[in-house]
This record gives C-alpha cells, structure tokens and sequence, in this order.
C-alpha cells in the first residue's frame, strides 16, 4: 500500500523565515486513496486482519475522519469487506472524506458520538458474527498496539534519510489525536538508541494530560507486544496543546492564514484539522526560538488533504 520511503523535502522558504532547518516528511504522498498517517498503521492492522482470516472489517471516525477513509481504501485494497460508524464534528455531505468513502463503497452509519459509536461497532459485528462472517475491529484512529509499529518504522525512515544528507534532527513535530503515530515515534527512535531527537506532539484534540497519557499507554503496549524492555512514563511525552483553536475540528482565522502562509511559500497544501494546527505550533514555537537557532527540524505532513474539500467554514476566511 506503500512505497517506501515517502519523500523528505527541505523546506528552503520557510527554514530562511523561522532560522531552523525544517524537513518535511512527505507522508501525504503515497499511493493509497490519496494517503495519510493512517495507511502505515493499516499496514499492519490489515495485516492482522488477513492473519486472522477476517473478511469485514469495522471502524469509527468524524464525518471527516482520515483514518476511515483509509480504512476503507486499505479494506477494499485487500478484498475485505468494511463498516464505517461515523460522528460529527464535520458535515455529511457528499464531498471530502465522505465523497471518498461512498466511492470506496464503504457502508456508513451514522452515531451521535463516541460512546454511541463504540456500541454500534459492537452491534454490527455481533451481527456479521451470527451471519457466519468474521469481523475485525479498528480502533478509532487506528490507535492500537499493532497500529503503532507502522510509525516505529518510520522512525528509521525519517533518520536514514536524513543521514544520507548529513543531518541529525533534533526535533520531529506533527499532529497528534490518538496517540499512536507519535507513540510509534517515540517507540522507533527509542529501539534505535536515539531517544535524543524530542518528538513534539501538536495536540489537535486531546489536552496536555490526556495526549501524555494516551501516548505513553500506547508506546508501553506496543513495546510489551515486541517484548522489548521499554517503558515510558506520561511526563516524558511531549504534547503541546496550545493550538486547539477552539477544540478538535474547529477551523478559525489563524488555521487558515497558516494554511495560506505555507502554501504561497513551500506549495505545501495543508489540512484544517490536523497538519494545519500542527503547522501553526511549530511556525509559533519557531518563532519564540523553543527549537533553538539552526536547529534541524522535521514535520511530519501526516496527510488529511481532501478535508481540504469537505469544510465549508474554510471559505468564511480566505478574504486575501
Ligand atoms: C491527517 C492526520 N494527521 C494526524 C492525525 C493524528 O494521528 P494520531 O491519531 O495517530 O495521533 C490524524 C488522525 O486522524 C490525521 O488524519
């Protein structure tokens, strides 16, 4: 579903306006239903799909969800079957994510929110259960133990690559949900002696506390899955959730003068959920020198582009 490595691209323009070195880890580009994040932790959720003979499989999103919208891709990729329970924020509307999945022939349903959706996954495969069928869930954001290897390996990715070019990164930033790809960060570069690099997770939904705790349980589940010898606590997870703008989903001004300001510099198109927000912490932090003059920093486009197509409220802001 991958080739691999993704792209690594220095971000000349706006490395000369921050004064640090910003590489950007290009996982928006893959061949998967227009890619994202979700597509190298479905590798191996799908993979264990397959392992244990499942043919449908289920999960949970915003009407906006990535994660659903790849599921569905990586499910038809591998001849399954696949359910997608669905809440808002967002709209339901035929356009974005929404579009995608009723093209993927995805079955969606509808829940008022996460409880309610957690439940009807259940119901559904209780249901496929009883018709003989054998259903696989995904957690939402695909955040589990198996998930969280797919960013374990990327952390290999992102050094080798960089080392070809005679850097070292002192920093990789990048949105942060559910945890699991900044938990695979965390975990990869912790396996590979090279804990020293900080991985700086942009919050775009839980707080401070929360993302540490989801991180931290997630990093600790998956290195008890590899028997490794690893364990993180909560306090060593680096969340900053100080560019939720107004809370998970929501878009404002500075969202989308962010979006504005990378495009017309680096052509770097950006979501209003997740990369956006993650964008606006490390142009600010750079900004307030938290990295460091010249310091070697990578941001991680965990993809999210066709929201891009699907938030309407986008449009009350772009008046220049
Ligand atoms: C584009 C994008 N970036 C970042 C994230 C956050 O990743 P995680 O849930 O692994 O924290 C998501 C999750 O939905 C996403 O779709």
């Amino acid at each position: 579903m991958i080739s691999l490595p993704t792209p690594m691209e220095k971000a000349e323009n706006l490395s000369k306006e921050l004064g640090i070195n910003l590489f950007v880890k290009r996982d928006d580009v893959m061949e998967l239903a227009l890619g994202g994040n979700k597509v190298r932790k479905l590798e191996f959720l799908i993979g264990d799909a397959l392992a244990k003979k499942c043919d449908t499989v289920i999960t949970r999103g915003a009407f906006h969800s990535n994660h659903a919208r790849l599921t569905a891709a990586a499910a038809r990729k591998a001849g399954l079957d696949v359910y997608l329970v669905l809440t808002p924020p967002g709209t339901f509307d035929l356009q974005g994510n929404i579009l995608l999945n009723e093209l993927l022939g995805a079955k969606m349903i509808l829940a008022k929110d996460r409880e309610e959706a957690i439940k009807r996954m259940e119901e559904i495969a209780e249901k496929l259960r009883r018709e003989g069928r054998n259903p696989y869930i995904i957690p939402g954001g695909g955040a589990s133990p198996v998930g969280v290897m797919g960013y374990a390996l990327a952390a290999k990715e992102i050094l080798e690559q960089l080392q070809e070019q005679g850097v070292k990164p002192d920093y990789i930033v990048l949105a942060t949900g559910s945890g699991g790809t900044q938990a695979g960060l965390v975990l990869g570069l912790k396996l590979l002696g090279a804990d020293d690099v900080k991985v700086v997770g942009i919050s775009i939904s839980p707080d401070k506390k929360e993302g540490q705790k989801r991180v931290s349980s997630l990093v600790n589940q998956a290195a008890k899955l590899l028997d490794v010898n690893i364990h993180v606590e909560p306090e060593e997870i680096i969340v900053i959730d100080d560019y939720l703008g107004g809370g998970y989903g929501a878009i404002n001004k500075e969202v989308v003068e962010t979006i504005k300001y990378v495009a017309r510099r680096e052509a770097l198109i950006l979501d209003p959920v997740y990369t956006a927000k993650a964008m606006q912490g490390l142009i600010d932090l750079a900004r307030k020198n938290y990295f460091g003059k010249n310091s070697n920093v990578v941001f991680i486009h965990t993809g999210g582009t066709p929201i891009l197509f699907q938030a309407d409220e986008l449009k009350d802001y772009l008046s220049s």
